[in-house]
């Protein structure tokens, strides 16, 4: 089996295992914060203007929702993700906030994404693209299918520089937060795979290169909590 698929297959199964738990663990492992860190980038995205946009990997659909708390409600929001357990669990929490009219969500792979070039006003990924098979792939994409002067939002995991905060952190990332989410996900290597993961992904300058390279224009980021995540934004 190619690399990508293999990729592809071991994040799918890895999420429908933890998609009962993955809300709950969001919150309590974050201690909340991942709530301000997706209302961060949802601002960012709307700065674009529009009414028309795209939640890439939208799990549990969190920014898909957000995107219309911050917007009036009369703004339309497509979510994709490929992981059925992690849009199932989506679909019942936006029937439960009475949103159904205004999110639709998608299963479907963010490699190819099955929509027109120029089709959105923004797309946003929220701990989306570090699970990606081809990162470069991904960000093409997201960029294809927004219009001109429309928005690519990029909330991920990063690395903290400040190095006494970054010993602290990664004795929790790496030691307690696997053994919390293992607890009560029943799938710790789940929770193993988080900090592996953002230790292997680009820190912030490296992903906007990737995204500049991608065609994407005055590329910024912001770094919140100490550097734990980063809201990378470039224009098309
Ligand atoms: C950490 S969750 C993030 C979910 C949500 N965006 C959030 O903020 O909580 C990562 C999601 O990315 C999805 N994912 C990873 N690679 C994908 C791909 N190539 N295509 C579609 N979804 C993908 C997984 O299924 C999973 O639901």
């Amino acid at each position: 089996m190619p690399i990508q698929e293999n990729k592809d297959t071991f994040v799918k199964e890895m999420f429908s295992g933890i998609a009962h738990r993955y809300d709950l663990l969001n919150r309590l492992l974050s201690l909340r914060r991942d709530v301000y860190w997706r209302r961060f980038a949802v601002r960012e995205l709307l700065k674009t203007g529009g009414g028309f946009f795209l939640d890439v990997a939208t799990g549990t659909g969190d920014c898909a929702i957000e995107i219309l708390m911050q917007g009036e409600k009369r703004k339309k929001v497509v979510g994709v993700d490929f992981t059925s357990e992690m849009i199932y669990a989506g679909r019942k929490k936006i029937e439960r906030e009475g949103l159904s009219d205004c999110i639709t969500l998608l299963e479907t792979n963010a490699m190819s994404l099955p929509f027109e070039d120029n089709y959105f006003d923004g797309v946003v990924s929220a701990f989306g693209v570090r699970n990606f098979s081809d990162i470069k792939r991904g960000i093409r994409e997201m960029r294809r299918v927004i219009r001109k002067n429309g928005k690519v939002v990029i909330l991920e995991f990063t690395n903290p520089s400040n190095k006494t905060f970054k010993k602290i952190y990664h004795l929790y990332f790496k030691r307690i937060l696997p053994f919390i989410g293992g607890i009560i996900s029943g799938k710790r290597y789940a929770y193993q795979y988080l900090p592996d993961s953002v230790i292997e992904f680009p820190d912030q300058k490296g992903l906007k290169k990737i995204m500049e390279d991608e065609g994407l224009g005055d590329v910024k980021y912001f770094n919140l909590t100490f550097g734990i995540v980063a809201v990378h934004a470039g224009v098309k």
